[in-house]
């Protein structure tokens, strides 16, 4: 006890102590930083049935479509609310002279109704929706899309909605069925890391906290 009290002391145990407590703001901020950090859900479409593109069947008459999605909230502690979800199902026009092949023309939306998911919890959506415009050959590119808005849930408080922009190409089989026989993964165009504002402001105001104390 003496030790602290004398005054050569005093100097070092100063410097002990306001270094124990950047070190604990620093530890807490980087805890607090992975604790909040969070994983978009990872949502692909499991399987995919277009009776008009089914060959042996020998319709076109068939205006409809199967979609089973699979969404996925791979945190291990915060659930999700998602809002309503917007899909749109179109296909790449390759058909066209001017030798564009990249023209994509949509055939179907329908929205699924927002839900909550529990951490660590996958479900399944199985709809058929009408289409308009269907080609009448196989052997085409597809593509999904899917926008939506999320929250995250994190204890008792939920965050900010942030949007959920993925898409996906798949191919069609005449038989009808997507070819991939895996789940296809539906992706965003920006990189997931970088995609979430919430998580990066949640790094700033770690790192700036840190920052202040070193000045
Ligand atoms: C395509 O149609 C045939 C004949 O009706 C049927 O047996 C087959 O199951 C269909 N294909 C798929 C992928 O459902
Ligand atoms: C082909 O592409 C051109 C340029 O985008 C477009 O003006 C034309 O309407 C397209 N034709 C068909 C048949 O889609
Ligand atoms: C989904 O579609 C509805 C109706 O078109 C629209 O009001 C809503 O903003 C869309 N949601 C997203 C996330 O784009």
């Amino acid at each position: 006890m003496s030790d602290y009290t004398t005054t050569t002391d005093s100097g070092a145990t100063c410097f002990r102590c306001c270094f124990s407590f950047i070190l604990t703001l620093g530890l807490t901020s980087l805890f607090m930083w992975l604790s909040l950090r969070t994983s978009n859900p990872i949502l692909s479409i499991q399987d995919i049935y277009i009776p008009a593109l089914n060959k042996t069947l020998n319709s076109t008459s068939y205006k409809s479509v199967y979609i089973d999605l699979k969404l996925d909230n791979v945190n291990k502690d915060k659930g999700i609310y998602y809002d309503p979800l917007n899909i749109t199902l179109l296909y790449y026009n390759q058909s066209n002279s001017s030798g564009i092949d990249k023209i994509v023309s949509p055939i179907s939306n329908y929205t699924l109704r927002g839900f909550y998911q529990g951490h660590n919890k996958h479900t399944r959506r199985k709809n058929w929706t009408e289409t308009y415009g269907l080609p009448v050959d196989g052997g085409v590119v597809f593509k999904l899309d899917l926008e939506t808005k999320i929250r995250f849930k994190i204890l008792f408080w939920k965050t900010k909605r942030h949007r959920l922009v993925v898409g996906a190409d798949f191919e069609v089989s005449n038989l009808g069925q997507k070819v991939q026989k895996k789940g296809t993964r539906l992706k965003s165009g920006v990189p997931e890391y970088f995609s979430g504002k919430f998580q990066l402001r949640m790094l700033l105001v770690s790192f700036s906290s840190f920052a202040l104390v070193l000045v």
